[in-house]
């Protein structure tokens, strides 16, 4: 049984695929072609954190081909009303797909082991691998050589940091992280990326107007996610210096575009004069959640048929 808990569980060739099979679905969409790939399937969504972008795109596109969708949050009771091993098999055995968000990422790869169907990550506290296909969809739609772009990471290096860091590793796209000591990788993850890669595609510093200088794509997220607020207050100050604003982002590439996961703290990781600016390409990005959603979808179901 496939599932997608992280982007290390997809070959690099199979991240293209899903990519590639993303734009074509796009594509038909805007031409009007509706395909009921998902004729009489249910997929369930199985939340422990708030969403909006990641739940209404999955729950939308799968209605898009044809199928039914289930929203599950603090009903379920994962592990206070029964434990996992209980209600993962009868759920997953109802369902043909379950997507998850959950406060721990062990969780999700706990489930996996007692599941019937293909699990998606839809975020946890260590990564959030649709983010990232949808990430490098707009930069691969942006640019014209995503190989010889540059994306520049500010701020703290999170559960998205960490999948655009795997993702962009895997496609051979360069990725510089800045972010203050307490808030940057483990240099043991970004050398391990860049020896399965052979490439020093991924770099980490401390300095964030170097980082950014012949950037293409600065990307930030906030400084504070979801399981963090008692941490918020220091958060806000040891960061302060790694703020997306106008300053920051004139060191950049000529045309440089923002990207950004979303929700954003304006006037945390990045300004409103950024966020609002004709350079934000933030609005694209979300769109291409949906479509990078549902190439992995369309992906995921075709590797249970094979
Ligand atoms: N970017 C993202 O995952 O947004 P939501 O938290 O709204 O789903
Ligand atoms: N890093 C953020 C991303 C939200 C989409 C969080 O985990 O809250």
């Amino acid at each position: 049984m496939r599932h997608v808990i992280s982007l290390f569980d997809l070959t690099a060739d199979e991240i293209r695929t899903v990519l590639d099979l993303s734009i074509k679905l796009k594509q038909q969409l805007r031409d009007g072609e509706r395909e009921p790939l998902m004729q009489q399937k249910t997929m369930g969504l199985l939340f422990q954190k708030p969403s909006l972008r990641t739940r209404v795109s999955f729950e939308t596109l799968f209605n898009q081909m044809a199928g039914s969708t289930m929203f599950l949050s603090g009903d379920v009771g994962w592990n206070t009303r029964e434990p996992v091993q209980d209600f993962m098999p009868i759920l997953t055995g109802y369902l043909d797909l379950l997507v998850i968000r959950a406060k721990n990422h062990n969780d999700v790869v706990e489930a996996a082991q007692f599941s019937q169907c293909p699990i998606i990550n839809g975020l946890t506290d260590v990564s959030h691998p649709c983010q990232a296909l949808a990430d490098v969809m707009t930069v691969m739609e942006l640019c014209d050589s995503p190989q010889e772009t540059l994306i520049t990471y500010v701020g703290d290096a999170n559960n998205v940091a960490y999948s655009l860091a795997v993702c962009c590793s895997r496609l051979g796209i360069r990725l510089n992280i800045a972010a203050p000591a307490g808030y940057q990788f483990e240099s043991s993850f970004i050398s391990s990326l860049n020896v399965e890669s052979g490439n020093d595609f991924i770099s980490q510093t401390d300095d964030p107007r170097a980082a950014v200088e012949n950037a293409s794509f600065i990307y930030t997220d906030v400084w504070t996610s979801m399981g963090q607020e008692a941490e918020n207050e220091k958060r806000v100050k040891d960061l302060a210096d790694y703020q997306v604003n106008e300053e920051l982002f004139k060191v950049a590439a000529d045309g440089a575009r923002l990207l950004h996961c979303l929700p954003a703290r304006r006037g945390e990781e990045v300004t409103s004069s950024v966020i609002d600016s004709p350079d934000s390409a933030v609005i694209e990005q979300a769109d291409n959640r949906l479509h990078a959603q549902k190439g992995l979808v369309v992906w995921l179901m075709d590797q249970v048929q094979e």
